[in-house]
């Protein structure tokens, strides 16, 4: 890297990044995604008729992170704003109980993805100004990593350079602030399912995210060895009338990946995007099945509704089902657990 290009992070910053990069994605871990933003909580909530109140959200949250078990499968857990200042019932703070546990506590950092100037269908992650600040209080809160999301939609003639070049440098901001700050970035660059695009085109768009991205966090001076890709699967999209195999999604998905992503990056957590949660651990699984002993990342999970969904509908804001329900999420990290072994299988799902 030149020296123009280069950051300046403490050495011992420098060793710790990559120290905590690799401690997300080692012994076939993953993470949990437990970061939705007041809006999105609340809707997920509606949906099944649970109040939206903070008390719930944060009965919620302390239900999912004292799950009996959850740190042997999660590695870590991504933390929004309002949790990682909340306790349990007991007041044990959150972060202190998934530390307690061996998970690793983040926290998403973005505020959001507002509709792009004059680009309709496009959108631009906000929540850059006062980022510095924020990263050192989180990082004092206890956190150790931190998450970005970028969406993006395939449709008419989007994404449009414009919106991928914006995002990506805000991404890679974002990025170099974390490092400066000692907290490992994972870098979310989602092209969305909705829509009835192929397979195909699903790949294209991301192939050209994937190399915006990383040509843009070469420019921040990033360190790749120390920061995590949270990417999308190449999948059709969800109306798209061909479906295809785990295999072929693994395939596509491995063969867009060797091409756009750098070696020196030591994880790929995907995010889960509204697949179905069986279907999420079947394609992982087919990743690691055909190439894991091939490629120079791991290839992992960062799963928020493939992990939680099936929770959540049997929690339903009743507590008299919060053991059921954190039964229900340890099972799904553990079948995501034996799909980053490539030895998950539909057997598992008759389990519970
Ligand atoms: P899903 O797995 O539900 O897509 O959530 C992952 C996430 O963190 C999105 O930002």
């Amino acid at each position: 890297m030149n020296k123009f290009v280069k950051m300046n992070i403490d050495p011992m910053k420098t060793k710790e990044l990559i120290s905590t990069a690799n401690s997300i994605v080692s012994n076939h871990k993953g993470l949990l995604a437990m970061d939705e933003s007041l809006p999105t909580a609340n809707k997920r909530f509606a949906k099944l008729e649970i109040p939206q109140t903070e008390e719930m959200r944060r009965a919620y949250r302390e239900l999912l992170a004292t799950t009996p078990g959850l740190g042997e499968f999660i590695s870590g857990a991504i933390l929004f704003d309002e949790t990682i200042r909340q306790k349990t019932k007991d007041g044990r703070p959150i972060v202190k109980v998934l530390a307690d546990a061996g998970i690793i506590p983040g926290i998403k950092v973005d505020t959001g993805a507002k509709e792009m100037a004059g680009r309709p269908g496009e959108k631009i992650t906000e929540g850059l100004d006062g980022l510095r600040e924020r990263l050192v209080e989180y990082y004092r809160m206890g956190a150790r990593f931190a998450k970005w999301r970028v969406v993006i939609t395939i449709g008419d003639n989007i994404p449009s350079r414009t919106c991928l070049e914006a995002n990506a440098h805000a991404l890679a901001r974002y990025a170099a602030l974390c490092q400066e700050t000692g907290l490992v970035p994972v870098v979310e660059p989602e092209v969305l399912m909705d829509g009835d695009h192929t397979l195909e085109q699903c790949f294209e768009v991301t192939e050209e995210v994937l190399r915006t991205v990383f040509n843009q966090l070469f420019l921040q001076g990033v360190m790749l060895e120390g920061m995590i890709l949270k990417p999308n699967m190449i999948v059709p999209g969800l109306k798209c009338t061909k479906q295809e195999t785990a295999e072929e999604v693994a395939d596509a998905t491995v063969k867009c990946f060797r091409r756009a992503v750098p070696a020196a990056v030591p994880g790929i957590t995907f995010l889960s995007g509204g697949q179905s949660a069986e279907l999420a651990s079947d394609r992982l699984n087919a990743m690691n099945q055909r190439f894991k002993s091939k490629l120079p990342w791991e290839l992992s999970f960062s799963y928020g509704r493939a992990l939680q969904q099936p929770a959540l509908e049997i929690w339903r804001g009743d507590n008299a089902n919060a053991e059921k329900a954190q039964k229900a999420l340890y099972h799904r990290s553990k079948c995501n657990y034996a799909a980053r072994r490539g030895e998950y299988s539909s057997k598992m799902e008759k389990e519970i």
